[in-house]
């Protein structure tokens, strides 16, 4: 499902009698190429509260839920993960919060990027600034 704030993917699940099997790569649901990966097991309170300026995500909660808010400047949207079957695709310059998680929540991230600090805007003002910015370089 496309939304203008992110893309919700549906994964093909190979599904027998000794489970579900659910394969990940470039051009069969990894809308980007990741270089890397990391998983937040059992997070608590509020996480993220950033944007990256050019890193692109892929969300999944391969276990019990959570809530991710995307926010572009103008509109937000909550999208509640809650099955290993499906992906948030953010891309950059998307706010993003994630919370109300499931005491059992494990959640994925394939990132496009490696780690840099430098790519994170962690102030709401900075990044509403880095989105005019943007909206001044498409006129
Ligand atoms: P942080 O960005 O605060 O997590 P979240 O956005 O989910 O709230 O990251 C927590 C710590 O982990 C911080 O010290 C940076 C470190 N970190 C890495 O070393 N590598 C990574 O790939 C990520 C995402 C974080």
């Amino acid at each position: 499902m496309t939304f203008a704030l992110a893309e919700l993917l549906q994964f093909n699940v190979n599904a027998d009698a000794r489970g579900d099997l659910i394969a990940l790569e470039k051009g069969g649901g990894v809308p980007f190429v990741p270089v890397r990966v990391y998983y937040i097991d059992a997070p608590r309170g509020v996480r993220g509260c950033h944007a990256h300026y050019n890193l692109e995500q892929l969300l999944i909660c391969l276990r019990g839920s959570c809530t991710v808010l995307v926010d572009d400047g103008e509109t937000r949207r909550n999208f509640r993960l809650e099955s290993s079957d499906c992906g948030l695709h953010v891309k950059p310059l998307k706010w993003r919060e994630m919370r109300d998680f499931s005491d059992d929540c494990l959640l994925l991230c394939l990132a496009s990027a490696p780690y840099d600090a430098a790519d994170y805007i962690r102030d709401y003002d900075a990044f509403l600034q880095a989105i005019a910015a943007q909206a001044k370089l498409k006129l």
